[in-house]
């Protein structure tokens, strides 16, 4: 059936169609359109998302960005699902998106009997963003899946589930303090670098000693599986006050490979502990190739197969909303159709 998905919880518009089938057992996609207008550009100047900009970016967008999609939307007659990102996020901009999706929706009303409108969790959208077509259009082996072991890295978020299928799941740790999204940003922001720092800290780093600067792996020995990251800032923003001369490129590839360390290390023990087959990365920060790699070489060596979503739907997407919508419709879980900032998962 067709996903028709708006997304617009943080700094990226993005409005998406997918054909999806399978239902939870064996869920396939095609992407039939995916757009995505970007608002880097306009919070680089702050260092960081602002959110009433953030809001008046998706006014302006929503509407030029729907147009793309408006004949085959319109067009629309058979079952269908239109689905809105509903949380978590910041509040002024989801509201947007809920907004926008409710007049759409009551517009098509009279057209389409068989719509259905569906709110989204973003975070979902991130964990099952691995089932949309990869690069190298490999069909996933569903069997090989459950149990597994979910790592979601955000700029809002990190999260380890454990999953024993498409809809069961438990929370088994997340950060109590910073995101680890958040500290590659604020670690940028303390070497000049411009937002967002993930991309700009995994450049430098290529050119840096990992091993140079010894700073600390939070939390790295406790038994549990939360994950704190704003120490090892703060220890970045020690060194680079208390050390004139120190190399960008170096305290790039030591903070990387201290915050890769914690990743890693708490995802693989939680994987031996619960026999998982699979280990599923996810969020903005899984575009780090560092951290991909390093987790996926670990995950080999126990066994467990990786997966982990084309680079360009670890960003925020509305594709990955539509897969989430999809989902939330074959788990009849039936989020209310209103922003929620603070949506859990
Ligand atoms: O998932 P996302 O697009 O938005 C949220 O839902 O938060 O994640 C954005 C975060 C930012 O903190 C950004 O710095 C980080 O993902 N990020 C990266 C990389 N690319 C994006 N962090 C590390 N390395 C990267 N290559
Ligand atoms: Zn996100």
């Amino acid at each position: 059936m067709r996903i028709y998905a708006i997304e617009t919880s943080c700094d990226e518009t993005g409005i998406a169609i997918i054909e999806a089938s399978g239902g939870l057992k064996n869920p396939k996609f095609k992407i039939i359109k995916n757009f995505v207008a970007s608002q880097i550009k306009i919070h680089r100047p702050f260092g960081g998302v602002v959110p009433n900009l953030a809001k008046r970016e998706h006014l302006k967008n929503l509407p030029i960005l729907f147009k793309k999609i408006e004949p085959l939307f319109k067009k629309q007659k058979s079952e269908s699902i239109l689905t809105v990102t509903v949380g978590p996020g910041l509040e002024p901009a989801l509201w947007t998106g809920v907004n926008f999706a409710k007049e759409i929706f009551n517009a098509s009303k009279k057209n389409n009997k068989k719509i259905k409108f569906i709110g989204s969790n973003h975070l979902e959208g991130h964990l099952y963003s691995f089932l949309l077509p990869g690069e190298k259009k490999e069909k996933i082996n569903f069997s090989k899946i459950f149990p597994s072991v979910a790592l979601i890295v955000s700029g809002g978020h990190t999260i380890l589930l454990k999953m024993d299928s498409f809809d069961k799941w438990k929370k088994l740790g997340e950060t109590r303090d910073d995101a680890v999204g958040e500290a590659f940003d604020k670690v940028a922001r303390l070497l000049d670098l411009q937002y967002p720092g993930g991309p700009e800290i995994e450049k430098l780093a290529k050119k840096g000693n990992p091993n140079s600067i010894p700073f600390p792996r939070p939390m790295i020995h406790d038994k549990n599986y939360d994950f704190s990251f704003s120490g090892l800032k703060t220890a970045v923003l020690y060194y680079v006050r208390d050390n004139k001369n120190f190399s960008k490129e170096d305290v790039s590839a030591s903070f990387q490979q201290s915050a890769t360390d914690v990743l890693v290390s708490k995802t693989i023990r939680a994987a031996k502990e619960f026999g998982a087959k699979s280990i599923l990365l996810s969020g903005g920060v899984a575009s780090n190739k560092f951290i991909r790699k390093q987790l996926k070489k670990e995950a080999e060596k126990i066994g467990c197969s990786f997966f982990a979503p084309k680079t360009k739907y670890n960003q925020d997407n509305a594709a990955m909303i539509a897969v989430a919508g999809y989902m939330a419709y074959c788990r009849n879980k039936k989020y209310k159709i209103e922003a929620k900032g603070d949506l859990d998962i």
